[in-house]
């Protein structure tokens, strides 16, 4: 028997925003594997099937049961959220498949489905503030040295992108966004836009626009799922809309289009 492994995201948490590829992929699984939480986002679709929960941190041990299990035959399913190519579980499974020497046209089938990560899901709830240039940057110094991830930091201010902040803080970890924000003062404005979004299209979400002189009022919203998004120096905010120009005024008159400049 020949098996296959799907590493699906599965989007922000709630079932419409996951795509129709990661739920045909879960239903064609009789394997599921995930992060606990991962795998609870889609428990009323895997009902029947062997299902492996981990606790988090087992990222490794995890990675290979996927392939060992997809290698015996199963078709497995190893969830993820949000996407799994974006700080995701598909780059440990490629890693480790390429220390085995793994040729794709003939070994192992493995199917990545992209899923809406937590930056699409972010930004359409708090307005368009990724419309041009962004960077994104984890604050975990888990697996990079913090003196490397403060160097993308500081790059990324000193380009003007948007920055959007993925794992910006847990109970134990908070002084890296602290570090941050002191960095992005540098070179932004106080008044800088910040959005806070917190379990984005969960049932727990919450959703905080502020600046970045008061973003630190709103640390009891940082946690394991929320995202910053600290905007550049064109970004405004408008009745509670986090708005990143994408330069049309600079070419065209957007109130009267008629009167569009040359
Ligand atoms: C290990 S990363 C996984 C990212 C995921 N693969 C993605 O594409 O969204 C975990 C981080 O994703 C962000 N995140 C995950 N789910 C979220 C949600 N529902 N709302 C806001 N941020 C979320 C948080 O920044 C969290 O610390």
């Amino acid at each position: 028997m020949t098996g296959k492994l799907f590493i699906v995201g599965v989007g922000p948490g709630h079932h419409d925003h996951m795509t129709f590829r990661a739920k045909q992929a879960i239903e064609e699984s009789n394997t599921i594997v995930g992060y606990e939480t991962y795998v609870n986002l889609v428990a009323d679709l895997i009902e029947g099937k062997e299902v492996h929960r981990y606790a988090m941190t087992q990222e490794v041990e995890r990675a290979h049961q996927c392939i060992d299990l997809a290698k015996s035959g199963k078709i497995v399913s190893l969830v993820s959220s949000g996407d799994p190519g974006i700080y995701g579980m598909a780059g440990l499974i490629y890693e480790i498949l390429a220390e085995e020497g793994w040729d794709r046209k003939i070994g192992l089938q493995v199917e990545i489905v992209p899923g809406v990560s937590s930056l699409n899901s972010c930004a359409a709830l708090v307005g368009s503030p990724l419309m041009t240039d962004f960077a994104v940057v984890s604050m975990s110094d888990l697996l990079v040295p913090w003196e490397i991830i403060t160097k993308r930091v500081e790059a990324a201010a000193q380009g003007d992108f948007v920055i959007v902040i993925y794992n910006p803080a847990s109970k134990k970890r908070i002084h890296q966004l602290q570090d941050t924000r002191k960095l992005l003062l540098k070179y932004r404005s106080p008044n800088t836009p910040v959005a806070i979004v917190k379990g984005a299209f969960r049932e727990s979400e919450e959703i905080v626009l502020t600046d970045l002189e008061n973003m630190e009022k709103h640390n009891d919203k940082l946690g394991m799922i929320t995202t910053v998004i600290i905007g550049n120096s064109s970004t405004f905010m408008y009745k509670d809309l986090m708005i990143n120009p994408r330069g049309y005024t600079s070419k065209y008159n957007i109130v009267e289009p008629q009167q569009t400049r040359k």
